[in-house]
C-alpha cells in the first residue's frame, strides 16, 4: 500500500482576518437585502415540487415572496407575490390552481401567464386605475438548470448557466435533472446564514466535529491506512489519526479549489487505494453495513446499497472500503438500469462538494445529493432559515415517494437531521454567540477554509459596492 504524501507544498500567506461584523450586524442584514440577494440567482424549488401545470410554490427571501407557477409543460413562471389592488400576497406555501391565480380578498384573478382575468366591478374604478398592461402580475426572471428553477430580481441579469460557471460542467455527469427530491426539510438555525453556510464549505472541522461518528468502521471510509495513524478507536480514547508531522488527514485528503465566485472541496483519488479494507474493522459485511448507514445519513449512500450489500454471500475482506463501495453503488446503479460509468471512480461514492454562490452547498455522489440552503430569516442577522434537500436518482421501474416539505420551528426538537449533520448543526449557536463577544476581533482563515474567504470575498463585492472588480 502506498503512503499518502501531503499534497500541500506552497506555504499558505492569506492572513487578513474575516470581520465579524456582517454576521451580527442588523445594518449589513439590510445591506444584504438591498445589494446582494437583488443581484444574484437564488435556487428557489425543484421542478418535481411544481410537476403539473396550476402547481405553485411559494420561495421566501426576506420580505419579498415568488410564487413559482407552473405555467405549462415547460414553463415556469416567478410571479412577485403581491395583488395589485391593496397588496394580499396571492398564495402562500406549496398548492394546485386550475388555470387561473385568485386574490382570496376581492377575488380579483389572472391567467397562469400572469394576464388578467377578470377584476370583480371593474366599473366601479376609475378607468385609468385599470390599465391592463400594469395590472400583470410583476415577475422575477426564471433559469432553470439541473431539475432547479432559479429567480432572480436582477433587471438585466447575466445567463444562469454563465452565474453558474464551471458549476454546470463539474455537476453534468451526476444529470442532477434526473435526480428526484425525496425529503425536504426546513428549520431555523441560530446563527447567520453565512455561519451556516460556512460549516458545510470546508473540511477542516471534519476531524474534531465529526470523530465520534467517523471513528472505529467509518473511520476507514474517510482516512488512508498509511500506517500514519498513533492511535486507533480500539484505545476506547479519540482517535488521533495526525501524521508524523502531527498534521490531520484533512490537510492532504481533500483537494479545495476556488472559481471566481463558487468554490468546491473534494476527496483525493488515493482514497480509492487508501482507504482502510473492510477485514480490518473485523467482519467485512458487518463493517460495510456499518460504514453505508453512516454515509446514508449525509446521503452519500442510500437503501439501494445497503440492500446490495445484503444480498452479498462474500464481502472481500481485502479491498480498500471506498474501492469497493464504489463497485457497490456502480453495481446498485445497473441494477435498476442507471449506469455511473462515466462518472469517475473517485466521485461514485466519495463526496465532491460545491458551494454555489451564494447560499448552496453540500456532498454529491453517483445518484445521491444532499443540497443545504441558507438564506437570512426576516430581520434578525443571529438567525436563518436552513433547507436541507435530499436528492436521489431513481431508476427504472422505480417509483420516488411523495414528498411532504416538513417544517420545524426549532432544529432541536426534530431528530432527523442525521447524527453527522446534527454535529454540524450544534456548532452554529456555539459560533454565533462568540461572535457577540468584544474580544472577538475577526476570522483567522487557512488553507482548507479558503472557500470561506472566496466566499466573504464575493460578499464584499456585493454589500460593499465593488461587485465586478477584480
Ligand atoms: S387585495 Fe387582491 S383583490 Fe383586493
Ligand atoms: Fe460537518
Amino acid at each position: 500500500m502506498t503512503t499518502t504524501q501531503p499534497r500541500i507544498q506552497q506555504p499558505y500567506t492569506e492572513s487578513a482576518l474575516v470581520s465579524k461584523g456582517r454576521y451580527i450586524s442588523t445594518e449589513w442584514l439590510a445591506a444584504e437585502y438591498e445589494k446582494l440577494w437583488p443581484q444574484v440567482w437564488q435556487m428557489a424549488c425543484r421542478l418535481e415540487q411544481i410537476p403539473q401545470v396550476g402547481d405553485f410554490h411559494e420561495y421566501l427571501i426576506g420580505t419579498q415572496s415568488i410564487l413559482l407557477v407552473r405555467e405549462s409543460e415547460d414553463t415556469v413562471r416567478a410571479f412577485r407575490n403581491a395583488c395589485p389592488h391593496r397588496a394580499t400576497r396571492i398564495a402562500s406555501g406549496t398548492g394546485h390552481v386550475d388555470a387561473e391565480l385568485r386574490c382570496p380578498f376581492h377575488g380579483w384573478a389572472w391567467n397562469l401567464d400572469g394576464s388578467v382575468l377578470e377584476i370583480p366591478d371593474a366599473d366601479d374604478f376609475a378607468p385609468e386605475c385599470l390599465s391592463r398592461s400594469e395590472l400583470r402580475l410583476r415577475e422575477a426572471t426564471v433559469g432553470l438548470w439541473g431539475g432547479f428553477v432559479f429567480v432572480t430580481f436582477a433587471p438585466d441579469p447575466e445567463p444562469l448557466r454563465e452565474f453558474l460557471g464551471p458549476v454546470v460542467e463539474g455537476l453534468a455527469p451526476f444529470e442532477p435533472e434526473k435526480m428526484r427530491l425525496i425529503r425536504h426539510r426546513t428549520t431555523i438555525m441560530d446563527c447567520n446564514w453565512k455561519v451556516g453556510l460556512a460549516a458545510f464549505n470546508e473540511a477542516y472541522h471534519v476531524e474534531a466535529t465529526h470523530v465520534w461518528d467517523l471513528s472505529g468502521y467509518a473511520r476507514g471510509a474517510r482516512v488512508s491506512a498509511s500506517g500514519r495513524r498513533t492511535r486507533g478507536a480500539d484505545d476506547g480514547g479519540r482517535p488521533d489519526v495526525r501524521d508524523a508531522d502531527g498534521r490531520t488527514p484533512g490537510a492532504y485528503q481533500f483537494h479545495y479549489e476556488a472559481f471566481p465566485t463558487h468554490n468546491l472541496m473534494r476527496n483525493v483519488p488515493e482514497m480509492l487505494t487508501e482507504s482502510a479494507p473492510l477485514g480490518d474493522h473485523g467482519d467485512p459485511k458487518q463493517a460495510a453495513l456499518a460504514m453505508l448507514r453512516l454515509n446514508q445519513m449525509i446521503s452519500l449512500a442510500h437503501q439501494d446499497d445497503i440492500d446490495h450489500v445484503e444480498a452479498m454471500a462474500n464481502v472481500p475482506g481485502d479491498v480498500p472500503a471506498v474501492r469497493f463501495f464504489t463497485d457497490v453503488r456502480r453495481a446498485a446503479g445497473a441494477a435498476v438500469g442507471v449506469d455511473y460509468s462515466h462518472i469517475p471512480d473517485e466521485d461514485v461514492m466519495s463526496a465532491i462538494d460545491y458551494c454555489i454562490y451564494p447560499n448552496l452547498v453540500g456532498p454529491i455522489s453517483a445518484g445521491n445529493w444532499i443540497l443545504f440552503r441558507f438564506r437570512p430569516n426576516g430581520k434578525d442577522p443571529d438567525t436563518c432559515l436552513f433547507d436541507v434537500l435530499f436528492l436521489h436518482r431513481f431508476g427504472e421501474g422505480q417509483q420516488p415517494p411523495p414528498v411532504e416539505h416538513e417544517f420545524f420551528p426549532r432544529w432541536q426538537d426534530h431528530d432527523g437531521w442525521g447524527q453527522t449533520i446534527g454535529q454540524d448543526l450544534s456548532n452554529m449557536g456555539h459560533v454565533q454567540a462568540g461572535l457577540h463577544q468584544t474580544s472577538f476581533t475577526g476570522l483567522r482563515l487557512n488553507r482548507q477554509e479558503a472557500g470561506v474567504r472566496n466566499f466573504e470575498r464575493f460578499v464584499d463585492r456585493h454589500v460593499l459596492g465593488d461587485h465586478g472588480a477584480s
